[in-house]
């Protein structure tokens, strides 16, 4: 099995989410991530951890297509960024014993990007499209009768020559992955046979994947240094996997290179990554929430224009985990936090108190 990517994957999200403060906990993939995350990407559904649910459907749903002899039918992964929506779509292709073909929408922009890579597919590959909510109208319509039927449809001539041509296509699959479920269009959605939600990871979980890769790195790290990363990793593996490299360098340099859970808590309050995993830009999006609109509602350009990060970053990579965290809620007149956000800040909820004084 072989993993070809297209050279300008992932820069999208990168470009994307450029403004950002503190790239060390963002969930996105950095240039620099891909090769760590590519050399450390489980293989197996063994050694992929967390998302247990999931892995059983699909275990099932592999062994059923290759009794049938037929492709998988095209699945559709959705969630947050950095659960490791990518790292399945290579372990469903190692299982299928198929080659798997990484892109994302943006880099689908013209119609000959996406003609182009359907037509070179070989039977029984996987094509992975990243971000696939940013697809354009016309990438869809290449698409459609590509996923329903395995052809393309092109046209030659003008006006009144055009000919409609059918070019068949070998019989594939398409993972599609995207953070933004609801911006798919309805036909796009309807054509995956397959839809399924990764979820955050726990901190056992979470402590797992950080002793595999420490493993894999040659990391000494105590049962305790794992959970203390895990903590405050945001229930994401990317992130963990991150913040196992910054503080094994903290380790090395500071101490005598072992993470114990006291190494780990040093180096994380260094990078200023609190107990929850929350960076400077969260904790300010919080307060500004909470000090100048008296804990919302409040709407999110308002806050982006406030924090100075764009509008997109903090939909699609700061609020998941604030939500999922119970700090923050959505409604529909704008962002809101809880009152567990005012404790964990350790700010007094003068509402709280002013009512508590009532009685
Ligand atoms: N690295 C990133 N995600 C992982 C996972 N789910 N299991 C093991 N290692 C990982």
């Amino acid at each position: 099995m072989s993993i070809i990517s297209d050279n300008n994957d992932f820069k999208s999200a990168k470009s994307l989410h450029s403004g950002h403060k503190n790239p060390v906990i963002k969930p996105e993939t950095l240039e620099a991530d891909k090769n760590f995350e590519n050399s450390i990407r489980p293989k197996s559904f063994d050694a992929y951890i967390g998302q247990t649910a999931l892995k059983e459907t699909l275990k099932i749903t592999i062994e059923a297509a290759k009794k049938r002899e037929q492709p998988l039918d095209h699945l559709l992964f959705y969630g947050p960024p950095g659960l490791g929506k990518t790292t399945l779509a290579g372990v469903i292709a190692e299982q299928m014993g198929v080659d798997i073909r990484i892109t994302s929408a943006p880099a689908l922009e013209r119609p000959r990007d996406i003609i182009g890579i359907l037509m070179s597919l070989k039977g029984g590959e996987i094509l992975f499209i990243d971000e696939i909510h940013r697809l354009n109208k016309i990438a869809e319509e290449i698409l459609y009768p590509a996923m329903e039927d395995f052809f393309l449809d092109m046209t030659t001539g003008k006006s009144q020559t055009v000919k409609t041509l059918r070019v068949p296509l070998p019989k594939f699959t398409l993972i599609g992955a995207t953070t933004k479920a609801g911006e798919l269009s309805g036909p796009l959605r309807d054509r995956f046979g397959i839809i399924h939600r990764l979820e955050f990871y726990t901190e056992d979980e979470l402590a797992q994947v950080i002793k595999r890769t420490a493993g894999i790195l040659n990391i000494e790290i105590t049962e305790e240094g794992a959970h203390a990363i895990a903590r405050r990793s945001r229930g994401t593996p990317r992130i963990a996997n991150r913040l196992i490299k910054r503080v094994s360098d903290f380790a090395l340099v500071k101490h005598d290179g072992k993470i114990t859970e006291g190494v780990a808590n040093e180096s994380l309050d260094i990078l200023k990554i609190d107990t929850f995993g929350l960076d400077t830009t969260d904790r300010s999006l919080l307060r500004l929430i909470i000090e100048k609109y008296d804990g919302g509602p409040v709407g999110v350009e308002t806050i982006a224009a406030a924090i100075g990060e764009d509008v997109r970053t903090i939909e699609d990579v700061c609020e998941p985990y604030l939500l999922q965290a119970g700090l923050l809620q959505r409604t529909p007149r704008g962002r809101k936090v809880s009152p567990a956000a005012y404790r964990h800040l350790g700010i007094v909820d003068r509402d709280i108190n002013d009512q508590k004084s009532l009685f």
